[in-house]
């Protein structure tokens, strides 16, 4: 049996096998209130049927003005609790496990009142963010803890924590994007406070029985910026704040160019498993069943996320079986078509 096709049991939840759907954004809220609506339900529900292990929903928003648009879905509020339920009663329902992505976008929003550590822009095309003070900071950091406790009595097995790809956390980490005095910027331990703070908070709304992943950008190109180095640092910290996996990603945190191939983020999720002997996603151009099978069989991660090709492919790990040879659980209904 091919190991992309091995249960994975993390705290107190199993995942079927090791196939993610990587989160992504749909910025299918027509009415700028952040509600599940039937788009989110036919969209992950599918993948749920095509038998991937764990779906990430999307960057869902911990304050209105940490939204990246108007249109991202929301867990801001107790209003969004009842849809994001039925979302995962749902996919449950398929027999996949599902996370949410909780995020704020702090600089790189493109809503009114955008925040960061720094008042520093993204770029021309991005509002000048109002440098937070320590008030503005404690109040987000509680925002985080309420969406993580909104995201259990949603009924979600994981929560992920957004500090990757320039948002709000990545901006605290990144000494690009931080030029703080205070406590929260100037060293290694300033930079990484802010995360320290918001695993600590949502460790306590969020359930000790369900596990807790944060998605970094382990490499930021850009000269001056964080390089795996500091991420294998930054995840020998969240190992020993109870944080059980690091999804790898990278980029995004100044307008930087990526050389970008298959797999090119898979030696961060390597480099950070074997430095640190913390689980690891890997993420990035990753379409090819022999491929992704050549990751979790060679440790280099404990789990494959896959994007765009979830997009294309909805029943992408029903292919990965036939090509690995695996013998997989496939809805009844579609028996006869499989
Ligand atoms: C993304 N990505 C992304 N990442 C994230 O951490 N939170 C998010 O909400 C989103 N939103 C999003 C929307 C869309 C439409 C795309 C295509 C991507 C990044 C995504 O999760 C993934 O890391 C990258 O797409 C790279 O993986 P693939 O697509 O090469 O498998």
């Amino acid at each position: 049996m091919p190991r992309l096709f091995d249960s994975l049991t993390i705290r107190d939840v199993t995942l079927p096998n090791r196939i993610v759907m990587s989160p992504m954004c749909m910025y299918a809220c027509p009415n700028e209130d952040g509600q599940v609506n039937d788009w989110h339900l036919v969209h992950y529900t599918s993948r749920a049927v095509g038998q991937v292990g764990l779906i990430v929903v999307e960057a869902a928003a911990v304050t209105p003005n940490g939204r990246i648009s108007a249109h991202d879905l929301g867990i801001w509020s107790d209003e969004h609790i009842g849809g994001l339920r039925r979302l995962t009663e749902m996919v449950h329902a398929q027999g996949s496990k599902v996370a949410i992505q909780l995020a704020h976008a702090g600089r790189k929003a493109t809503v009114p009142h955008a925040i960061a550590p720094s008042a520093l822009r993204f770029n021309e095309s991005y509002d000048l963010p109002i440098e937070m003070n320590q008030e503005e900071i404690r109040r987000t950091i509680k925002a985080f803890a309420e969406a993580a406790r909104r995201a259990k009595e949603a009924g979600f097995d994981i929560v992920e924590i957004h500090a990757a790809h320039g948002y709000l956390i990545n901006q605290f980490l990144s000494p690009l994007t931080n030029e703080r005095q205070d406590g929260y910027g100037g060293s290694t331990d300033g930079r990484y406070r802010f995360l320290s703070e918001v695993i600590d908070a949502v460790r306590t709304t969020w359930s000790n029985s369900n596990p807790l992943f944060v998605r970094v950008s382990a490499h930021e190109y850009a000269k001056g910026g964080n390089s795996i180095e500091a991420y294998i640092d930054y995840s020998r910290r969240m190992k020993l704040q109870g944080v059980d996996l690091v999804d790898c990603s990278s980029g995004a945190v100044v307008p930087h160019p990526i050389d970008v191939f298959p797999g090119y983020q898979v030696p961060f999720a390597q480099a950070i498993r074997q430095s640190t002997g913390i689980a690891t996603g890997a993420v990035g151009l990753i379409t090819e069943p022999a491929q992704a099978e050549e990751i979790v069989r060679n440790y280099r991660a404990d789990l494959v996320f896959l994007g765009r090709e979830l997009l294309r492919d909805p029943y992408w790990p029903i292919r990965a079986a036939r090509e690995l040879q695996a013998d997989i659980p496939i809805p009844k209904p579609y028996e006869r078509g499989w």
